[in-house]
């Protein structure tokens, strides 16, 4: 991890030319900055950061929107969603909200960017943030272009005369569009001002400890890498399940689904992860270079194997914890006659020489019966069992990678019982985060880290989002088109385990150890 952020580092600088490394010192404009993203999110992983003395020491947040607060008032209301733990006031948080701030906007009024330049300037010289400006978007995209407008009619650029010492980032919040082409539209809008550089693509699944240890288990162990591919592996199992239901999302949801919300974005990410070959160097160019080249190789859907490798569910009134919980249908904001898919399972298969023929399963949904994120690798059987009297079938290897609710990777084997009869069973070998004394580190707190650090490894290049994106926009037009004509659209109670295909031998579930 060290030479990586060392390389990023550098690319920095040297873009800035022979800028100090200095601190880092920056600051940060949210817009969307009243809204819930900045107050569960962004905000208490900044305060942790900080009480973890991870934050640069000069830092200022200028949050904006169009609630109308002030300084004092939207500390306050920042404040109500910590966690108990930090309601004692010897915690460090009078100090931290002093670097918080607030402007007030309408993002419909370019004007308003002048408004915005006379606080930033303020803040900055309060602050000592030397000109470095992190803008965040933490609203819908339907908001950008609008943003960009004030950021240009502001000229909210960082400008530092006589050095050029300064940078400027903006960092995006998924969803990048709908389809392909809303995502390139996006993308030109935020170039009229941003250069790709200076563009940051989050996918909070990214920064999950286990998720980053994907690869370092992968490339820095010489034992996995040489069975990773069709001669040894049967099959792959990736999961996202949830317990939830939409919350109070339904405004986004109906428009997005579950194959824009998680496969997008979190789904590709993970698949690229588990099966893209080894980049020459862990830069943050040449993992995105792989990355590509992962996408490309995806086999697509086809009219005749459409309905065989996609399964698409919506969630009906069920039972979650011992509590009913109402169908999709019926929740707040949803048309009562929705079609949108709360639940996909896929069957991908990647047409190259290490995978050819291997199916990887990915599974996504809501109001299932757990919160779970894993990957599952099913290693082939043993070519010849001399234990057939004993045992049989063998069970074959499985290496899990448990993202959610614990962290940990578990490679399962076959040992023998002990005593005086020869008998075989299962057992695993286990590394646990949970059981390490150090403390792991918040996705967002990562992410945001990241930014102000200028480290993009963990960041969406924009040809991922392209590629991933011309990969799912047929399947998305189709599926429309067979939940409209075909009724293909399964409904399954809440609380259970979610539509799958008989002949699917799906069993990506992490094994209690
Ligand atoms: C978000 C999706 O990106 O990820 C949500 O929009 C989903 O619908 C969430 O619930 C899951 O994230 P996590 O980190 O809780 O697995």
């Amino acid at each position: 991890m060290t030479s990586m952020h060392t390389d990023t580092f550098e690319e920095t600088i040297s873009l800035s030319g022979s800028c100090a490394a200095a601190e880092l010192p920056c600051a940060m404009v949210v817009f969307g900055g009243s809204g819930d993203l900045t107050a569960r999110k962004l905000v208490p992983a900044l305060f942790r950061l900080y009480r973890n003395n991870l934050l640069p020491p000069r830092f200022a947040l200028l949050g904006c929107g169009r609630t109308g607060f002030t300084d004092t008032s939207y500390r306050e209301h920042l404040r109500a969603f910590l966690g108990p733990d930090t309601a004692s006031g010897t915690d460090g948080w009078d100090a931290f909200a002093r670097g918080l701030h607030y402007q007030q906007i309408a993002y419909d009024r370019p004007g308003d960017g002048k408004k915005l330049l006379e606080s930033l300037r303020r803040i900055e010289s309060q602050h000592g943030t030397s000109g470095n400006r992190l803008f965040y978007m933490a609203l819908p995209p339907e908001l950008y272009e609008s943003v960009i407008a004030l950021i240009q009619h502001g000229c909210l650029m960082a400008d530092c005369p006589g050095t050029g010492c300064c940078w400027s980032r903006i960092v995006v919040e998924k969803p990048f569009g709908r389809d392909l082409a809303t995502a390139l539209q996006l993308d030109s809008t935020l170039k009229k001002t941003f250069t790709e550089e200076q563009i940051y693509r989050i996918d909070h699944y990214l920064a999950k400890e286990t998720i980053q240890n994907i690869l370092v288990f992968r490339f820095a162990n010489a034992l996995f890498e040489p069975v990773w591919n069709r001669q040894f592996i049967s099959r792959v199992d990736i999961t996202a399940v949830e317990d939830l239901g939409i919350e109070n999302r339904a405004g986004y949801y109906e428009r997005s689904g579950v194959l824009r919300d998680m496969f997008q974005n979190h789904m590709m990410q993970l698949l690229a992860l588990i099966a893209m070959e080894a980049p020459a160097h862990f830069t943050p160019g040449m993992v995105s270079d792989e990355k590509a080249k992962l996408f490309q190789s995806l086999r697509p859907f086809n009219p005749r194997t459409f309905a065989s490798r996609i399964v698409i569910g919506q969630y009906g009134p069920g039972t979650v914890d011992n509590q009913p919980v109402c169908g999709y249908r019926e929740e707040k904001g949803v048309d009562p006659e929705s079609i949108t898919p709360t639940y996909a399972m896929l069957n991908m298969f990647i047409d190259n020489w290490r995978w050819q023929s291997v199916p990887f399963y990915l599974k996504s949904g809501k109001r299932l019966d757990r919160k779970e994120t894993s990957i599952v690798v099913h290693f082939r059987d043993v070519p010849h069992s001399i234990f057939r009297d004993i045992i049989d079938p063998i069970p074959p290897n499985r290496l899990t990678f448990a993202i959610q609710p614990t962290e940990s990777i578990t490679l399962s084997f076959q040992a023998k019982s002990p005593g005086t009869a020869m008998s075989v069973r299962s057992m695993n070998m286990r590394f646990s985060y949970g059981e390490e004394d150090a403390r792991t580190v918040d996705a967002y707190e990562k992410v945001l880290l990241d930014c102000i650090n200028g480290d993009k490894t963990l960041f969406l290049r924009e040809d991922s989002e392209y590629l991933c994106w011309h990969f799912l926009t047929p399947v998305i037009e189709r599926c429309d088109q067979c939940l409209q004509h075909e009724g293909a659209l399964q409904f399954y109670p809440a609380g259970g385990m979610g539509p799958h295909p008989p002949g699917w031998a799906w069993t990506g579930r992490i094994e209690t150890p």
